[in-house]
């Protein structure tokens, strides 16, 4: 059976990798990005891909893009994100304002968009991209880590809300990932190593590791998963206690005691 999926932002980054991966795998790909030219780029390149031009914040945009698709996708990945970091002491209204807009509002839209026509036809899976951001706060991170909590959230709401119309709600937490909006932080030789030593995995993260999560929870195989947040992160996040380590006198408390 043919299979449609529309991802947003996916002219780029981790949306690109996801967009790419389900080309492989027969979907029929929709390309949402608010940049025309890499939204026509990547979906030239796919088998069966389909461009659309669209801002997520704009629900007519969206409705637009939809009817263009020409079908209801049986998955959305409400990929498109941005980020203004700076210390909340001189944030701009305009900074926080922007990425509340797009890293929750827009996703609110697509997702209601798509969920009214899925209701008709039946159901389907919509991942959104939250971010180990919204799990712990990110120092000079802006509204993106509240931003990526609330869609936590929102995520958890629409599966209760929605799941009577067959449609399932998930979200995926990408940790510490060498690609997309990150790459320049990755560039800095230093910071790339310090962060790869803190990662329990012993490496950064690749986009196409959350493309493989993404098309998972999209799948028959993760049916019955509804209202998760999936933390692709190589266990970063889990690592605090790590930087606090015992004495060694103190960490063998207890060895050899029957
Ligand atoms: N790269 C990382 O390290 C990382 C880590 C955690 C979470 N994320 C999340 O993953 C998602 C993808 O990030 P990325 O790293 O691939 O970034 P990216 O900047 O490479 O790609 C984002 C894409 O979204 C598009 N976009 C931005 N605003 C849009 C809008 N209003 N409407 C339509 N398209 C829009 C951009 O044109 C771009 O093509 C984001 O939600 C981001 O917050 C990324």
């Amino acid at each position: 059976m043919s299979k449609s999926i529309i991802v947003t932002g996916a002219g780029s980054g981790i949306g690109e990798s996801i967009a790419r991966k389900a080309g492989v795998a027969g979907y029929k790909v929709g390309v949402l990005d608010v940049n025309t030219d890499a939204a026509e780029q990547v979906a030239n390149s796919l088998p069966n891909g389909v461009a659309l031009h669209a801002s997520t914040t704009d629900p007519d945009q969206v409705e637009q893009a939809l009817d263009k698709f020409g079908e209801t996708p049986d998955a959305l990945v409400n990929n498109a994100g941005i980020v203004r970091f700076g210390p909340l002491i001189d944030l701009s209204f305009d900074d926080w304002r922007s990425v509340i807009e797009v890293n929750l509002t827009g996703v609110f839209i697509c997702s209601q968009v798509v969920a009214r026509r899925m209701r008709t036809t039946g159901g389907g899976s919509i991942v959104n991209m939250t971010s180990i951001a919204g799990i712990q706060p990110n120092v000079n991170g802006g509204s993106y880590g509240s931003a990526k909590a609330g869609l936590h959230l929102l995520t958890r709401q629409m599966s209760v809300e929605w799941g009577e119309y067959g449609i399932r709600v998930n979200s995926v937490a990408p940790g510490f990932i060498d690609g997309g909006m990150s790459a320049p932080i990755f560039k800095d030789a230093e910071i790339r190593s310090t962060r790869e030593e803190r990662v329990p995995s012993g490496r950064l993260g690749t986009v196409d590791d959350i493309a493989h999560a993404v098309l998972f929870l999209c799948s028959e195989e993760g049916s019955y998963i509804n209202g998760n947040q999936l933390v692709v992160d190589g266990s970063v996040t889990n690592s605090l206690m790590a930087s606090f380590p015992r004495p060694k006198s103190v960490d063998s408390v207890g060895a050899g005691e029957s």
